[in-house]
């Protein structure tokens, strides 16, 4: 097994609320089995330029309660490039660092398979408000961002009744729509729209004139940034039956906010499990949350299997309207 003296952590990709308290808990379980713990400033960028700082008690102290990422973040291209990554390799040599730990979403984990396949020890952490992650039930920031968006959507709610208005909600995402089927189930929306399901509009008008016809005070879509922006959905929507609808996109105060209790221990417990793997000679995977428990998988799960949308969660939004 390599020695493993040295650990370096960074951040990649979107931030996530729980990012700090992950970096806090890589560098506490370093401390706590007398190892020497690197942060790596601006993601593979800092890598590949050699951009690191200790991450000492004193670097963490008061930071896992902090929304976003201490250790800045970043999607470098250079990074992409068989150049790039030898680069990284290199400062990483001279800075005597023995492995590493990667917070991010997918993107960051295929340059984290790259170092593993070149020989380094690497670990992956799934951080990203999306949850598109395979291999894992929650990734860090999801909850929160959830939460952020719930308590936003309340407010919209209010001022949707008095006005008897429909309201279209457009949260992020990517490609996927978690965030925002939770999202729906959460703040009771009458429809969610998400990539993975197909739309309708001829049937989503007949549904708003049944409601509106129904006296229900108010309507509430979200809609996944994956589909299409709330603007246009707005101008799709000819007829709604009676509603006067109204356009709000929640855009990037969903990345932002001091972690849920929830994200803040999944994010230390993830922190702890990456660290402690490295340590034992794990690299290639990421740390995955599957029923409560921690496991490993490979980091190729992460974007080559399919993970699929919640029916229970979809049967609900039904159920519930
Ligand atoms: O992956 C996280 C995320 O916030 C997505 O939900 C969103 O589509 C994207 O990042 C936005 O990325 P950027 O910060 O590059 O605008």
């Amino acid at each position: 097994m390599n020695k493993m003296d040295r650990i370096a952590v960074l951040t990649s990709g979107g931030d996530s609320p729980g990012m700090n308290a992950a970096i806090r808990a890589v560098a506490r379980t370093c401390m706590f089995n007398d190892k020497e713990c690197i942060g790596v400033m601006r993601g593979y960028e800092g890598l590949i330029e050699g951009d690191f700082v200790p991450l000492d008690r004193k670097a963490i102290g008061g930071i896992m309660h902090r929304g976003g990422t201490v250790l800045k973040t970043a999607r470098s291209e250079r990074f992409k490039t068989p150049e790039g990554r030898e680069l990284a390799l290199e400062q990483m040599r001279k800075a005597g660092i023995d492995g590493l730990v990667v917070i991010g979403g997918d993107g960051s984990f295929h340059g984290a398979k790259a170092l593993h396949d070149l020989g380094f020890p690497t670990v992956g952490i799934p951080g990203t408000i999306d949850n598109d992650i395979t291999g894992t039930d929650e990734t860090i920031g999801f909850d929160t961002a959830v939460n952020t968006a719930l308590e936003a959507i309340r407010k919209l709610r209010d001022t949707a009744s008095s006005h008897e208005r429909l309201f279209i909600v457009e949260v992020m995402g990517r490609n996927a729509g978690f965030l925002a089927l939770e999202v729906a189930v959460a703040s009771g929306a009458e429809y969610v729209v998400v990539p993975e399901l197909p739309l309708s509009i001829g049937q989503l008008c007949k549904q708003l004139k049944a409601s509106y016809a129904e006296h229900r005070s108010h309507t509430l879509i979200i809609l996944a940034e994956g589909v299409m922006s709330a603007a246009q959905m707005c101008e799709k929507l000819q007829d709604t039956g009676g509603y006067d609808p109204r356009v709000t996109v929640l855009g990037y105060i969903q990345r932002g906010g001091s972690p849920t209790s929830f994200d803040i221990v999944l994010s230390t417990r993830m922190g702890a499990f990456a660290t402690e793997g490295l340590l034992i000679g794990k690299s290639g995977v990421m740390v995955g949350n599957i029923n409560h428990k921690l496991v490993f998988s490979d980091l190729e799960r992460a974007w080559s299997e399919h993970k699929s949308l919640s029916p229970e969660l979809l049967s609900l939004i039904t159920k519930m309207n």
